[in-house]
């Protein structure tokens, strides 16, 4: 119960990463209000959760939302210590070459809408109830945030936008609120979809095998799933553990940062030594 006593608010906590969020957080004590423009995702936690969890249907592309997301966390919590922004979009790795003109500008628009200005407009809203709680807002950012090719363009600058984003806002409220980011990798079990501009809004990153793609290029050889990811976001929330941590970003992808040119890892030779002097595992 790491977390009892808190109220946090997630976006996109419908689904996927956000929704194995909200149930770690009501597992370890807080409670939650989502807003996510699924309303069949607000219903199942509301099903799973009750009144632990209060669900706000909106659009992360507009201030409104998350204005009345907000309002309705201190309606019913009566106030915000955890401001979560993870509702997002991907672009399936779609290189700028391959994007026609005609959709170049939407899917831009689009894709810094959702990724950037949903986190923005989200920070903007929580603000004065922020400020009130001395609270704590986490951005999800991607291994996008640093590195090439888990996205297009698209993404991939999105994502480095939010890394600016937390650095600034973490200046901006200091000392009264700590802004921070968990940068995921690959994340098994979640249904993240495309940019309706490029026409992907129905394709779901559920249809692609991540094990069978990252498992041999990642160091800990292995791809973690939404579940595994929600440790990061229950220290980052808490205020005890946390007295030094602002405007970081956690590197949290199975050590895409640290692959070597030729091998993932190093760890067939490690057993090689090992098995040589009769130590196998
Ligand atoms: N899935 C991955 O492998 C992966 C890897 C790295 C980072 N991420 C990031 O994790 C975050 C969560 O993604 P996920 O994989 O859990 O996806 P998901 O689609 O399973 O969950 C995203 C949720 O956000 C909601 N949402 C999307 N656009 C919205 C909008 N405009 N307004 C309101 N709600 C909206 C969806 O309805 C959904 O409930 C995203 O920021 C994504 O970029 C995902």
């Amino acid at each position: 119960m790491r977390l009892k006593g808190e109220v946090a608010l997630v976006t996109g906590g419908g689904s996927g990463l956000g929704r194995a969020i909200v149930d770690r957080y009501v597992a370890e004590g807080a409670r939650v209000a989502v807003l996510d423009r699924s309303s069949a995702g607000l219903a199942k936690l509301k099903e799973a959760h009750g009144d632990a969890v209060v669900g706000v249907e909106g659009d992360v592309r507009f201030l409104d939302s998350h204005k009345q997301a907000v309002a309705s966390c201190i309606e019913a919590f009566g106030k915000l210590d955890c401001l979560v922004g993870n509702a997002g979009v991907w672009d399936y790795i779609t290189p700028l070459v391959d994007i026609p003109d005609g959709q170049i500008e939407d899917a831009f628009d689009e894709m810094f809408a959702i990724n950037v200005k949903g986190y923005l407009l989200a920070a903007k809203a929580a603000l004065p109830a922020l400020y009130k709680s001395k609270g704590r807002v986490i951005f999800t950012a991607s291994n996008a945030a640093f590195y090439t090719s888990g996205g297009g363009a698209l993404y991939t600058a999105s994502k480095h936008a939010v890394v600016g984003l937390i650095k600034q806002l973490a200046y901006e409220w200091g000392p009264h609120i700590r802004v921070n980011g968990i940068a995921p990798g690959g994340i098994i079990g979640t249904d993240l979809r495309g940019l309706k501009a490029l026409d992907l809004q129905d394709r779901s990153i559920a249809t692609i095998s991540l094990k069978d793609m990252l498992e041999n290029v990642i160091p800990v050889g292995e791809v973690a799933t939404a579940e595994q990811y929600t440790g990061a976001f229950v220290f980052f929330a808490t205020r005890a553990e946390t007295v030094p941590l602002t405007g970081s970003i956690l590197d949290f992808n199975g050590g895409w940062g640290v692959r070597g040119l030729i091998d993932a890892n190093l760890g067939a030779e490690l057993e090689k030594r090992f098995s040589e002097k009769g130590e196998a595992a």
